[in-house]
């Protein structure tokens, strides 16, 4: 799916997608970064959330990471979210409440170029660039973020 293709798809998908039919989507775009030229900038603070395009169903973005930056261990509320990397590697890290209401790791995945990720909604996880490279990401959110919830992680034993 090209970037023209991708903006349509945006533009026209309902919120009720489910994470399957997102990750469908996700395997089949193919755009390059100069689609994304415009969006792509970098902070040495933290990382850039930069948007692309939103409307009442959908957010399409990019996320841009230095080496060393990270999200919050967050939810995204009632969104499905997916994301594809770029340029780098994102370490992405699912986890699941404990009885203590503290959000304890999972599983830890390594994604390259083309490779994606879908979150269902009220899933929790944390995006890291742990590598040396830039990072870039982009994500795709139905419906568009009202905002997240984030989370204390259970102290590793
Ligand atoms: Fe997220």
């Amino acid at each position: 799916m090209s970037y023209p293709l991708l903006l349509n798809y945006v533009a026209n998908v309902d919120t009720d997608v489910t994470a399957k039919q997102m990750q469908k989507t996700l395997a089949q775009i193919n755009i390059d970064l100069g689609d994304i030229k415009p969006y792509i900038s970098f902070s040495a603070k933290d990382y850039e959330r930069n948007l692309i395009v939103a409307n009442d169903n959908c957010e399409l973005y990019i996320c841009c990471w230095k080496p060393n930056q990270g999200s919050h261990v967050h939810d995204h509320r009632d969104a499905l979210c997916g994301f594809m990397v770029l340029q780098g590697t994102a370490t992405e890290t699912v986890f699941m409440m404990n009885p203590t209401l503290l959000a304890e790791p999972m599983i830890a995945l390594e994604l390259t170029p083309e490779m994606s990720s879908v979150r269902e909604r009220g899933e929790i996880h944390q995006i890291q660039n742990l590598h040396d490279e830039d990072l870039i990401t982009m994500h795709v959110c139905c419906p568009p973020l009202s905002g997240t919830n984030l989370y204390e992680c259970a102290k590793e034993e």
